[in-house]
C-alpha cells in the first residue's frame, strides 16, 4: 500500500515544526531548524540522512505495516525529473530500524515548499490515498497486495452478486504473498531476525513457502521448509528456484507432522520460525491491505465474506475489517469435508491444499464466524474446474472450495440482492500436474 500524507495533514505538521502526526510521521518545517535536526539524529541515533527541502512525502507500506528502514538517501534520483528516491540501507536498518521503523522506499516529489520528511513512526499507518505512490519499486515485496476483483456472473445465480478477489496476481502467486513479507518484516523490525545470521524454518502447505522464499531470496536470508507429504510436484519445484531448502515431512494430510518438524529445528539459535498458525502479523497483514482493498473496490457494499481456513488468517483478518465497517456482515468459512475440525470432526486426508490444516488454528478468531461450510474434494475440484471453463478465471483447489460454498450461499432465497465476496487464494496453474485436477 502507497501512502501520502494528505494537505491538510502536512500543513498541520509544518505548523508545528517538528511533530508526529496521526499518520505516523515525524516531519520538520524546513528553515533554521534544519542543521540542529539533522545533528541529533546523527548523533543519537547514526542516521545517515539527507532529505532536501520542498518534499511532499509518499512511502511504500509493503504489507500494510510500515517496514523498517535504516538511513534516508536523497542522493542522485532527486535530480532527475524533480523526484527523488528514498531507499533502505541494510546497515543502518539493523541498526535503527527497530527505533524508528522506517519504510524502504519513499519516492518525495519535489512539489510542496514547506514541509520535509525526517522519519516515519514504526508501526504506523499512513493515511490510505495512493496518489503520488512509487511508480517503480525497488523490491519485489512492493507489489504484493492490491490484486484485482472481478464479478463471477456466469457462476452467480441471478439476483445475486458473487465477487472474486484474484490473489494469483500477488507476485509469488497467491493469497500467501501478504503475510511471507509481513511476517518477515515484522520480525526485523523487531530486531529478531538478521540475513546471514538467521535461518528461516517454516511448516508449510507451499504457498506460504513461495512467498518466504521470494522474501528471503530478496534479503538474503537461508530457508528451510518443510512440507507435508502429498503436495504438489509445482510447488516444490518453485520453492527450489527460488533456493530454499525444502524437507518433505511424513503426513496423514494435514500439517500436524510438518509443525512439529519445524517446531523442532526452531529450538536451535539463530533459527526463526515465523509461524503462521499463531504469528499476529498473519492476520494483520489482512486486516492491512485483503479487509480495506475489498470495502474499497466494492464500493463499502458488502454482505457476505467467504474463504477457506488454512491458518484462518485472511478470514479473521480480513473479516474483522469488514465486520468493523459492517456490523452486519456475515462471514462465512469453508473447510474440507474429509478433515472438518472446525465443525467438531475428526482431522483426515482430504485433496484441498491449503485449507484443513488438521487443527483449529491460534490466529483463527472463531467467534467471528457465522457459518463453517464443509466441502468434499469434489465439490472443490468440479468447482475450479467449472470456474476456469465458465469463467475463464483459472483458479486453485481451495478456490475452489471458497467458491463452491459462496454458491451455496448465493442460491440461499435470502441471498437475493446480496453482494457476496470470495477469497480465491491462488491459480489452477499451480496444480496441474495433479492427475485428478487437469483432464
Ligand atoms: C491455496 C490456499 N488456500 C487457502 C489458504 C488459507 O488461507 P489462510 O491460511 O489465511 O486461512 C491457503 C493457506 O495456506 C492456501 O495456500
Amino acid at each position: 500500500m502507497h501512502s501520502v500524507l494528505d494537505r491538510r495533514q502536512r500543513r498541520r505538521v509544518a505548523d508545528e515544526g517538528v511533530d508526529r502526526p496521526a499518520g505516523g510521521f515525524l516531519k520538520e518545517r524546513t528553515g533554521e531548524r534544519d542543521d540542529g535536526l539533522r545533528l541529533v539524529l546523527l548523533l543519537i541515533l547514526g542516521i545517515d540522512y539527507a532529505v532536501q527541502p520542498m518534499c511532499d512525502v509518499g512511502y511504500e507500506q509493503g504489507e500494510g505495516a510500515l517496514t523498517p528502514l535504516g538511513a534516508v538517501s536523497d542522493r542522485g534520483d532527486q535530480r532527475r525529473g524533480g523526484r527523488c528516491l528514498v531507499r533502505d540501507d541494510q546497515n543502518s536498518r539493523r541498526r535503527h530500524g527497530a527505533l524508528l521503523g522506517l519504510s524502504r522506499t519513499l519516492i518525495v516529489p519535489r512539489d510542496d515548499p514547506h514541509d520535509k520528511l525526517i522519519a516515519l513512526g514504526a508501526g504506523d499507518v499512513a493515511p490510505y490515498p495512493r496518489l503520488r505512490m512509487s511508480r517503480i519499486p525497488i523490491n519485489v515485496s512492493a507489489l504484493v497486495g492490491r490484486t484485482p476483483i472481478v464479478q463471477l456472473t456466469r457462476l452467480a445465480p441471478d439476483g445475486v452478486a458473487v465477487f472474486g478477489k484474484i490473489e494469483a496476481s500477488n507476485p509469488g502467486g497467491s493469497v500467501k504473498d501478504r503475510i511471507g513479507v509481513a511476517m518477515i518484516e515484522a520480525a526485523e523490525a523487531e530486531g529478531q531476525i538478521e540475513p546471514g545470521r538467521t535461518t528461516i524454518v517454516e511448516a508449510t502447505s507451499g504457498n506460504t513457502g513461495i512467498a518466504l522464499a521470494f522474501v528471503c531470496a530478496a534479503k538474503g536470508y537461508e530457508l528451510v521448509l518443510k512440507l507435508p507429504q502429498g503436495m504438489s510436484r509445482e510447488r516444490e519445484g518453485l520453492l527450489r528456484l527460488f533456493g530454499a531448502r525444502v524437507e518433505v515431512v511424513e503426513s496423514l494430510g494435514g500439517m500436524n507432522e510438518a509443525v512439529s518438524a519445524a517446531r523442532a529445528m526452531a529450538e536451535d539459535r539463530d533459527v526463526f520460525l515465523p509461524d503462521q498458525f499463531s504469528n499476529p502479523a498473519n492476520p494483520e497483514a489482512h486486516r492491512r491491505t485483503t479487509g480495506p482493498e475489498l470495502w474499497e473496490q466494492l464500493d463499502g457494499r458488502i454482505d457476505v465474506l467467504v474463504a477457506g481456513v488454512g491458518t484462518g488468517g485472511t478470514i479473521t483478518g480480513a473479516g474483522e475489517y469488514l465486520r468493523h465497517k459492517n456490523e452486519k456482515l456475515k462471514i462465512v468459512a469453508c473447510e474440507p469435508q474429509g478433515s472438518a475440525v472446525l465443525g467438531g470432526r475428526a482431522p483426515g486426508p482430504h485433496r484441498i491444499q491449503g485449507i484443513g490444516a488438521g487443527f483449529v488454528p491460534p490466529v483463527l478468531n472463531r467467534d467471528l464466524l457465522d457459518e463453517i461450510i464443509p466441502v468434499s474434494d469434489e465439490a472443490a475440484i468440479q468447482t475450479a474446474q467449472l470456474c476456469a471453463r465458465r469463467e475463464g478465471l483459472l483458479v486453485g483447489l481451495s478456490c475452489g472450495a471458497a467458491l463452491w460454498a459462496a454458491l451455496q450461499v448465493a442460491q440461499r432465497p435470502e441471498s437475493a440482492g446480496a453482494r457476496v465476496a470470495v477469497v480465491l487464494p491462488d491459480s489452477g496453474e499451480r496444480y496441474v500436474s495433479l492427475p485428478f485436477f487437469a483432464p
